[in-house]
């Protein structure tokens, strides 16, 4: 057993958007293949790819009505094989995403569930009576708007959907559902895809009881309706513990392969993902970068307390950005995105970087008409566009920034004519150079990938730490410079690489400058 994925640093790629080689304005397989120069040129070691299953596209592939087959959109089994072929070929993992909390209504397990009463897949999917008022069983709310439950008038049940109607759950507590997902894993894991993303994973399991939500009395109407009520009973349930440990026992039938889960709960409830003895999770994902404010102190605290509750045995792992969530570069700006890189890139733990963000993708503008996320679409005033988060990769000062022939699905961003790989490329101390720089550092640096984790003492917009023996990063989250007091390893030392310029930096300074990041070389620790 490597853990190959302890030194790895994983790459998010939303299909959609990375290259359309079949001239729709849609990116597809082909051009993955052709754009894996890329992620490894980036420095990358796994791609994660979003979901390339059937589907009719109504959650744009986390709807799935074939879990065995590619939606035609992006290509065919022969394309799927032919990119994993060329992954491997160039060192580079490849990782799907699971998505076993709901199928879409067209998947026809649904179809024969719904079908009558008594079909024998009626369990395969959570059917309920109407509550006493006929109304819907319980108080469950949408992740997207509106009641869980919707009436299937010809059976007369509700059934329950954590997501859109179209993507009704999976009853996770029927064996033959099980079974058959462990089937799907295999069906991939025997091609040598080398594991999973697994999509909501705290939803498998919601109260046998079916007991309603509390009211969340924090909840204010400018928040999206979901969160009116707390999540107590709908999901993360203990039950939901079994369900990854078997899904652990099928990936351990092979050699290496990994599995990561999406999960988003408080730190607390998140490590016991990591399962009792670590038979759970590999990396059950972190998203307190995404969430939390980014201020010296509260990074600060989110980092100790982070590290202090992964279990012993358990390896840590961060992200910034994903394809549900405001991109870094929007959330912080531009400057201290350069900062979040040499955070995210050299904390322990592995990384998870998204598309675009390494050439510093910040706010797309998107006119109403041109909307696609259907959470948008039900709760237009509430919740975050994340079509956002989705447009195209920008490659080229060419027409549509290199991604496509056509007009792309959603636009790129109103300077992509410059803010694109083949510009960044040339500029020294683009973005671009910043995360190649960081992740050869990280390459050939044991410390920065293995190294112990130990905060130095700092204050303000100071975030400070030495990893393993030879290496301390400083971080100035502000746009002020500030005088630093570094402990004498430090001030000895020589600064490898900085955030500003993406190169080396000679002598430590007695101040960082604003919106600046160092890598430092401990004295005694190089030549
Ligand atoms: C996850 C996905 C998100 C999707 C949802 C429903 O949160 O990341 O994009 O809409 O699950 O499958």
């Amino acid at each position: 057993m490597t853990q190959w994925w302890r030194d790895a640093t994983i790459y998010q790629i939303y299909p959609r958007s990375f290259q359309d080689t079949s001239g729709d304005g849609i990116g597809d397989l082909a051009g993955i293949r052709q754009r894996l120069t890329h992620v490894r040129e980036l420095g990358a070691d796994a791609v994660w790819l979003s979901p390339v299953f059937k589907s009719p596209m109504k959650d744009f592939g986390y709807d799935i009505s074939d879990y065995r087959a590619i939606d035609p959109l992006f290509g065919d089994m022969a394309e799927f094989d032919a990119l994993l072929a060329a992954a491997h070929e160039q060192g580079l993992k490849l990782l799907l995403d699971f998505v076993p909390n709901h199928s879409s209504d067209q998947h026809a397990w649904f179809a024969e569930s719904r079908s009558s009463r008594d079909n024998p897949k009626r369990d395969w999917y959570i059917w309920k009576d109407p509550a006493p008022d006929g109304g819907p069983p319980n108080n469950w709310i949408g992740n997207f708007g509106g009641s869980a439950w919707e009436w299937d008038e010809h059976t007369e049940q509700y059934y329950y959907h954590a997501f859109l109607t179209s993507q009704p759950d999976l009853n996770w507590r029927n064996p033959d559902v099980r079974h058959a997902m462990h089937d799907v894993l295999r069906f991939w894991l025997d091609k040598g895809v080398d594991g999973f993303r697994i999509d909501v994973v705290w939803h498998l399991a919601k109260d046998p009881q079916f007991r309603d939500n509390p009211p969340n009395p924090g909840w204010k109407p400018d928040q999206p309706e979901i969160q009116r009520n707390l999540q107590i009973y709908s999901a993360d349930d203990p039950f939901v513990q079994e369900i990854v440990e078997e899904l652990r026992d099928v990936v351990e039938e092979y050699r290496d392969r990994l599995l990561i889960g999406e999960i988003y709960l408080p730190i607390e409830r998140l490590v016991e993902y990591y399962g009792k003895n670590n038979e759970g999770l590999h990396l059950p994902f972190n998203f307190q970068l995404i969430q939390s404010p980014w201020r010296g102190d509260v990074i600060r605290d989110l980092i100790a307390e982070y590290n202090a509750a992964v279990p012993g045995g358990g390896w840590p792992n961060w992200v910034l950005s994903n394809h549900d969530q405001p991109r870094i570069a929007k959330r912080v700006g531009g400057a201290q995105a350069r900062i979040a890189a040499m955070l995210l890139l050299t904390l322990r733990g592995t990384p998870t970087l998204y598309y675009g963000d390494e050439i510093g993708i910040g706010d797309v503008h998107i006119p109403l008409a041109r909307i696609q996320d259907p959470w948008t679409k039900n709760e237009p005033d509430t919740s975050f566009n994340r079509d956002k988060a989705r447009t195209p990769m920008q490659w080229s000062a060419d027409p549509h920034a290199g991604f496509s022939k056509a007009e792309p699905w959603l636009p790129p961003t109103d300077d992509c004519r410059t803010r694109n790989v083949a510009c960044q490329s040339e500029e020294v101390g683009s973005i671009l150079s910043l995360h190649r720089a960081l992740l050869a550092l990280r390459a050939e640096n044991e410390d920065l990938r293995r190294g112990d984790y130990r905060p130095l003492e700092a204050s303000g917009p100071i975030v400070a730490y030495v990893r393993g023996k030879s290496i301390a990063v400083v971080l100035n989250l502000s746009s002020e410079a500030i005088e630093l007091d570094l402990p004498n390893e430090c001030r000895n030392g020589k600064v490898l690489l900085k955030a500003s310029t993406g190169q080396p930096g000679g002598a430590v300074p007695q101040s960082i400058a604003g919106d600046e990041g160092i890598i430092i070389s401990l004295a005694g620790t190089h030549e």
